[in-house]
């Protein structure tokens, strides 16, 4: 899994034989900031960008495969015993509104370099059946997750956030509730050179400035209703400093933004999950100290806590959620949500590279 923050590759291998997936190894590797940023530039148009993007979706295959190997070697499995690998390569354009998103990733070339088929492009073709192709997430969470008497929702904050809601013996829905991290760790990237705001310490240092938070809060994506979702392409620096006038203390933005996500999640329950009793984080927002005391006050009558409580590792849930993904295509499964994407039916998701 690579997500929107662009922070690096999360590889999980995953034993699915038995009735709960077995997490048999873990492995990590962050982004070389040269990737990072050619990936951040590649979400704007440049000059001769589909030649660009082919080489930096051979470089990600690279990257990919590098990955599994460490991942291999460290669980000390061999690539034959590996049925597939699940991948959602790097999204650069999420445009379900123009028909189409562009998760990059050379699947061809990491099926060669790694001998082991590879599923990917997960979300086209909930598009091509009139869905957003996001969340994927929550059909994982419904099979996972869900409990017969209690509601539980869950919320995965990555660059952008979405929440699953999983209210007993009703259909389970979700949507992306708008930014996670990327704007906050935009901004403390550009002000004190550091990939993201540790624990929301940055953040907590400053004070929301209410004008500023209003001017986030009228961006229409917060008033749409679901189906929806929503990436790099709506929520980036050129949209936070249009609604900036010049004179604000960074701190402050900082926390102004903190509590655009924090808003953007607690408003989604209250308004789409009512009743709801249990909320379960995952991604790596949820290690965001600040921005779980934002959830607590907002949320007073839900208990919130991480999902390794229920058994499956916060920082690993999505990763873990695309191999089962990757599992379901094998098996010819549909595994889109139709209530979570809005497509008009369900579909077999993903392309098959056989090793
Ligand atoms: N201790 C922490 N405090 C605040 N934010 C954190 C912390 N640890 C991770 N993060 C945030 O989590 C992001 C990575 O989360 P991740 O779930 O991988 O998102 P994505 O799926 O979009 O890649 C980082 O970019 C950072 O913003
Ligand atoms: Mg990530």
């Amino acid at each position: 899994m690579s997500g929107t923050s662009l922070d690096g590759i999360d590889t999980a291998l995953l034993d699915f034989s038995g009735s709960k997936p077995t997490l048999l190894g873990k492995h990590y590797q962050a982004y070389p900031s040269a990737l990072k940023e050619t990936l951040l530039a590649l979400h704007q148009p440049t000059q001769d960008e589909l030649h660009h993007t082919q080489l930096v979706a051979n470089e990600l295959a690279q990257a990919y495969a590098a990955a599994t190997k460490m991942l291999l070697l460290a669980a000390n499995v061999s690539a034959k015993d590996v049925r597939a690998i699940g991948c959602h390569g790097q999204t650069i354009r999420h445009r379900p509104d123009a028909g189409y998103t562009v998760q990059l990733g050379n699947a061809a070339l990491l099926a060669e370099l790694s001998g082991i088929t590879v599923v990917n492009d997960f979300r086209s073709r909930d598009i091509a059946a009139g869905g957003q192709g996001a969340p994927l997430v929550p059909a994982f969470h419904h099979k996972m997750l869900r409990h017969p008497g209690i509601h539980r929702v869950i919320v995965n904050i990555g660059g952008i956030s979405n929440l699953t809601n999983l209210p007993p013996g009703q259909a389970t829905s979700g949507f992306d509730c708008g930014p996670g991290n990327l704007l906050m760790d935009a901004w403390i990237s550009r002000h004190l050179g550091l990939p993201y705001d540790k624990d929301g310490r940055w953040a907590a240092s400053g004070s929301v400035i209410p004008a500023l938070l209003q001017a986030f809060l009228d961006e229409p994506y917060m008033h749409t209703l679901p189906p929806k979702s929503c990436g790099r392409d709506l929520f980036n620096m050129g949209w936070i400093e249009q609604r900036l006038n010049g004179k604000e203390a960074p701190a402050d933005v900082q926390a102004t933004l903190l509590a655009l996500t924090g808003h953007a999640i607690s408003d989604a329950i209250q308004r789409f999950s009512p009743g709801a009793e249990e909320v379960y984080l995952c991604g790596g927002g949820a290690h965001n100290l600040a921005l779980l005391t934002y959830l607590k006050k907002a949320l007073p009558n839900c208990l919130i806590q991480l999902t390794d409580i229920l058994g499956i590792e916060a920082d690993w849930l999505e990763a873990i959620a695309f191999a089962w993904l990757a599992q379901q295509t094998l098996q010819r499964h549909c595994a889109n949500l139709p209530e979570a994407t809005g497509a008009r039916h369900p579909c077999i998701l993903g392309a098959i590279y056989q090793a």
